[in-house]
């Protein structure tokens, strides 16, 4: 069966997102609405979250705030956004799904190890690729946009339709195809495809790090920018170079520059000292963010409008999740 074609992806509802969810994946999602005859889906995963402890205002708070900022990026608001949570038909199917995953697939995934160590690691943590599955699968999704960090949820994903349409010898599902993020950052080199850390460039830039100079916010302020860029962490070698392995810290600060535009590091930069190379960095991102966080702010006011862009895409979001769920019942024997 041939199946349309239809972009979904997903995000945590962690306030205002980071550069590296910015450059990861939203501006994919930005781009690729524009090129699709059909209306792209976004989910605020807010059951994925609480996966992890959430206090239960800021939770709320966040969620809302997420969808601000997908708007403020440029997600327009006739396409698909709404909170995951709204449609219980994410629920119902993973948990069908629970019971035709073996615990060996999901077992061996590194995020659920690195998650859980210091909690007591319990079942929603271990189950929380399969639920992803489940958002992918419910409105069979046939692109999906994301970092090259969620390649191994993806690959269970992948096998968990495979294995429930030979199980049950139908074409429930598309085998959905991961689309990961074709900017400059991914070609640049193997080891830059995320962007890391800007106080240990060893590790992904991330919103659970406690420092908040690790990340820029993509509402941040030309003064915070310039002071968290200033205070990346580099090295003491004379000049810039780009090498990911020995100058990890400069290399990501090159990765930032080429997320935003094509660049010749050795003419462009090769001469620069660091705090050159840093001002310039902090330059080029301040006037690219410059838009984003304007529209971020003004939507600050804009409460009402965001809650009926959340509404609307739930009620969209709900007539193809009923429907594809009813097959599911249906193939499975469940009334
Ligand atoms: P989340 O909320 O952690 O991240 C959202 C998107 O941002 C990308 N990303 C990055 N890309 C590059 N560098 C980084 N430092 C970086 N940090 C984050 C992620 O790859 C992701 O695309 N499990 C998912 C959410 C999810 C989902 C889904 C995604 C739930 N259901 C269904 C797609 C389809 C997650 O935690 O993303």
């Amino acid at each position: 069966m041939k199946f349309p074609n239809r972009i979904l992806s997903g995000i945590q509802p962690t306030g205002v997102p980071h550069l590296g969810n910015y450059f990861g994946a939203i501006r994919n999602w930005v781009e690729l609405q524009d090129c699709s005859t059909s209306k792209i889906i976004v989910s605020i995963v807010d059951l994925h979250a609480i996966t992890v402890p959430q206090d239960p205002y800021m939770l709320q708070q966040n969620t809302v705030e997420m969808a601000q900022s997908l708007l403020a990026c440029g997600i327009k608001d006739d396409q698909i956004l709404f909170r995951q949570s709204t449609i219980p038909q994410h629920s119902q199917l993973a948990w069908i799904l629970f019971c035709k995953t073996p615990v060996g697939w999901v077992n061996r995934l590194h995020q659920w190890k690195t998650k859980s160590e210091g909690l007591d690691g319990h079942l929603g943590l271990l189950s929380y690729p399969v639920l992803q599955a489940a958002d992918i699968l419910l409105y069979r999704a046939t692109q999906i946009p994301v970092g090259e960090d969620q390649a191994q949820h993806m690959n269970l994903t992948t096998m968990i339709a495979k294995s429930f349409n030979s199980h049950y010898k139908t074409e429930m599902f598309p085998i959905p195809r991961a689309l990961y993020c074709k900017s400059k950052l991914i070609l640049a080199s193997t080891a830059s495809k995320r962007l890391m850390s800007l106080k240990d460039p060893t590790k992904k830039m991330s919103k659970s790090d406690p420092n908040a100079n690790s990340r820029i916010m993509i509402n941040d302020a030309e003064s915070e920018i310039q002071k968290k860029i200033r205070k990346a962490t580099t090295d003491s070698i004379q000049g810039i170079t780009y090498d990911p392995i020995n100058r990890p810290g400069v290399s990501n600060l090159i990765n930032i520059i080429r997320s935003i535009r094509n660049v010749d590091v050795q003419t462009e930069f090769a001469h620069l000292s660091n705090k050159e190379f840093k001002d310039r960095v902090a330059d080029e991102l301040v006037a690219y963010l410059g838009p984003i966080r304007q529209k971020w702010v003004e939507l600050q006011r804009e409460s009402q409008y965001i809650e009926q862009v959340l509404a609307r895409g739930e009620q969209e979001a709900r007539q193809i999740a009923e429907s594809t769920l009813k097959d599911v019942h249906r193939c499975i024997g469940l009334p």
